[in-house]
């Protein structure tokens, strides 16, 4: 969707639909009060109203969204309106739109322009890749949209990163809806290496005979069961600028998660295709720090590997050991993530980092604590944890910290070797993370249970779709920002 900026009056410019954002208990323009019913329509968040104002106002539809009190109006509520905007586009048909908030709101225009930017083009976003039959509604997209802003200049500007930062999130989504079949660790590694093209970032891929040379013990394990072989990733952006921090992200690419031998049951393992949910936001924050030139040295890592049970497959009980040379007892192969993750964490020291950050789909537990309403934290570095909540905030991607005392690193502790990848099922997110910690020496980390935020049946905000939601991109790219 193109998406435009233009100064004046949105009631008083043609179109064929404009769309007024409106809020709680703040009188509407008095030709748009003259238009309705002041019972029908008050502004409550997410309420819609469509009107046919008949040469009362220059557009030919009026279509009324609201936002709730003004005082509450977050980016996030912004985001989710200028959603719904596109969807309604869509229904109806029309290939160009007006857009506006009342006039009074207190945020800052390139803020309002991003939100609006990013809920107009995910709003938009529809997985259709692999069907062959298309609806008219399905084939029919929006064209254009155009903003109208007292402040074209900042407007644009937050447009042109909300532009930036939605295309960055639709890559993720469109990893992470692909199928396993097609989104392998090689195809994650072609991926990268196309990443690199575009974006002029320093791609590494690590192939199988690499990783056995180098001792990429945790990922070889994972990956032997499957044909489709594992790949370690590792993209850079600004390692010629020297002298600005170095942060690692680091994202578990499972491409398929069956459980291996510790076979998961049939019911929704389909779902498992998202279990590169992680790697996938990796992917997604690295085009856009790219493309926004951020004055950071960020080096992306991705451990991917298919999870697979054959006679090949590792099984429970083996003993492996990492590229750290630290020995992990396998006692639950679907407990995969964490292993594949020791050689990603590992191999992120060696930039001595500012920080370490990695997002994984972890653990169930996770979705039993929190739901699908926010991303789990834990790590070893609270000024870290601290601005990634910040950032939580000010995305709509919320983070909730839990605990990670010395107690849930000592669970994970083996009798036979350094580590075991599974403990009890209590405190089971915060105890994968107990184990994590052993692979970051000393350097300031937090790990991001997505397993709960990655995927939604059914949308929880407008501009989710069913299936795969990018967590991850928004959050870390506001993260990264405000690290500069
Ligand atoms: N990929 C799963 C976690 C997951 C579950 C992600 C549901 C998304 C939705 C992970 O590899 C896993 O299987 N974890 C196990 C760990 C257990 C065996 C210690 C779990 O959470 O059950
Ligand atoms: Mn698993
Ligand atoms: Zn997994």
């Amino acid at each position: 969707m193109q998406i435009t900026v233009q100064h004046g009056d949105i009631l008083r410019a043609p179109a064929d639909l404009a769309v007024l954002v409106t809020f709680e208990a703040t009188p509407l323009p008095a030709e748009v009060a003259a238009l309705l019913e002041a019972a029908d329509y008050s502004g409550r968040f997410r309420q819609t109203t469509l009107l046919y104002p008949r040469n009362a106002v220059a557009p030919r539809r009026l279509l009324l969204i609201g936002l709730g009190t003004l005082a509450a109006v977050t980016p996030d509520a912004l985001r989710q309106v200028a959603a719904i905007a596109a969807q309604r586009a869509r229904e109806l048909g029309v290939a160009t739109f007006t857009i506006s908030p009342q006039v009074g709101l207190a945020l800052p225009p390139a803020v309002v322009a991003q939100a609006f930017a990013e809920g107009l083009a995910l709003g938009a976003y529809s997985y259709n890749r692999y069907r062959t039959e298309l609806s008219s509604e399905q084939t029919f997209t929006v064209a254009g949209a155009t903003i109208f802003s007292a402040d074209v200049a900042e407007t644009l500007r937050g447009v042109a990163t909300g532009q930036t930062v939605a295309r960055a999130v639709a890559f993720a989504r469109d990893l992470a809806n692909g199928p396993g079949n097609v989104i392998t660790p090689a195809a994650l590694g072609q991926a990268a290496l196309e990443l690199g093209q575009r974006s002029a970032l320093r791609v590494t891929v690590l192939e199988k005979p690499q990783l056995t040379e180098q001792g990429f013990g945790g990922i070889l394990a994972v990956g032997q069961g499957s044909a489709n072989e594992p790949r370690f990733i590792v993209i850079e952006h600004g390692a010629q600028a020297a002298g600005q921090p170095t942060l690692c992200l680091v994202g578990k690419g499972v491409t398929f998660d069956t459980g291996g031998i510790s076979i998961k049951p049939a019911d929704k393992m389909d779902e498992m295709k998202m279990d590169m949910g992680g790697a996938a936001a990796v992917f997604g924050a690295m085009q856009a720090v790219a493309e926004l030139g951020l004055p950071l040295h960020i080096v992306g890592i991705v451990c991917a590997a298919e999870n697979m049970p054959s006679a090949t497959a590792y099984r429970p009980g083996d003993i492996i050991t990492t590229l750290s040379g630290k020995t992990i007892e396998v006692l639950n192969t679907d407990a995969e993530g964490r292993i594949v993750l020791a050689d990603g964490l590992f191999y992120a020291q060696r930039y001595e980092p500012a920080a370490i950050i990695d997002l994984a789909t972890l653990t169930g537990a996770i979705m039993v604590a929190l739901g699908a309403h926010a991303t789990g934290l834990m790590g070893t570095s609270q000024p870290l944890a601290d601005r990634l909540v910040q950032a939580g905030e000010a995305t709509g991607e919320r983070v909730w910290q839990l605990p990670l005392w010395d107690e849930y690193r000592d669970s994970m502790k083996s009798e036979i070797a350094d580590l075991k990848n599974a403990g009890t099922r209590h405190g089971g997110a915060i105890n994968a993370a107990g184990f994590l910690a052993a692979f970051v020496g000393d350097y300031p980390w937090c790990h991001l249970d997505i397993a709960g935020t990655a995927w939604v049946d059914h949308p929880l905000k407008a501009y989710q779709t069913h299936g795969a939601t990018g967590v991850g991109v928004r959050l870390l790219v506001a993260f990264l920002q405000a690290y500069v």
